[in-house]
């Protein structure tokens, strides 16, 4: 049965905005998005919202809704109340561009601090051989669909801008994970993810984990395996030795 939603949505560019009131006819089976293009195409149509594929796979429409932070095509109505006034916001820890578009390329940036995959000297593609078990861990984080969702949630940066020069976020540090733990990998990841990615911040709240709409345990498969490969490397005396020696 259609409905009159109640949405509160955010609205404004960067140097100012408001939530502003809207009632729009909600159908069954309909998500947030759906009601966002409705009022769109009935009373806003300069209302700015980003979005592309509408099944969850292009990662553009991040938003937060009613302050949790969510991908709006895959939030279903019916999870609210028919009298909930349902509130959307442009994600917080990023700069707003205009209405539900905020300015995303801090995750950009940390990408490209990451060195690409670095298979062994002489090694051409076609000739990489790894075991099966390798090429499924490395799988739940390539399901990763660049929603920023987790950089948006992770409190490190979202009410502290100071920190994102010297922390790359639980996304991009996983990224970092996924290199490290493939065997054909050969670049030395550990220093700089605690150094230059900023690992040590994380105090594995794993709120990241919580709001990801791919269901991949950051924090338990990548984060927390790489804070025991610092710690091996930093404070364990044989390993710490085996260095010392292996690097003479
Ligand atoms: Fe989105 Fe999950 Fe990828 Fe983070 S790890 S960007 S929450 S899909
Ligand atoms: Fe942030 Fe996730 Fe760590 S939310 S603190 S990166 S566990
Ligand atoms: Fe692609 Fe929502 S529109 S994930």
């Amino acid at each position: 049965m259609a409905y009159s939603a109640k949405l509160r949505v955010w609205r404004g560019d960067a140097t100012s905005g408001e939530l502003q009131d809207f009632e729009v006819e909600a159908e069954e089976g309909e998500v947030v998005l759906d009601l966002i293009h409705r009022l769109q195409a009935t009373q806003t149509p300069d209302l700015a919202v980003r979005w592309n594929c509408k099944a969850g796979k292009c990662g553009s429409c991040s938003a937060e809704v009613n302050g949790r932070p969510r991908l709006l095509c895959m939030t279903r109505m019916s999870i609210f109340g028919e009298d909930e006034v349902i509130t959307v916001t442009p994600m917080r820890a990023f700069p707003v561009i205009r209405d539900l578009v905020p300015d995303v390329s801090y995750n950009y940036e940390k990408a490209r601090e990451i060195p690409s995959f670095t298979p062994p000297e002489g090694l051409e593609p076609g000739e990489y051989r790894m075991q099966q078990v390798d090429v499924e861990r490395s799988q739940e984080f390539r399901k990763c669909i660049e929603c920023f969702l987790c950089q948006d949630t992770c409190h490190v940066i979202r009410d502290h801008e100071e920190n994102k020069e010297s922390f790359a976020g639980p996304r991009f540090l996983m990224r970092v994970a996924e290199l490290e733990m493939h065997p054909l990998d050969v670049a030395d990841r550990v220093g700089d993810a605690q150094d230059v990615h900023g690992l040590g911040y994380c105090n594995i709240t794993k709120c990241c984990t919580e709001v990801c709409p791919e269901g991949i345990r950051i924090t338990d498969n990548a984060l927390i395996p790489m804070k025991e490969r610092v710690a091996d490397r930093r404070y364990d005396p044989i390993v710490w030795l085996g260095n010392k020696i292996f690097k003479r």
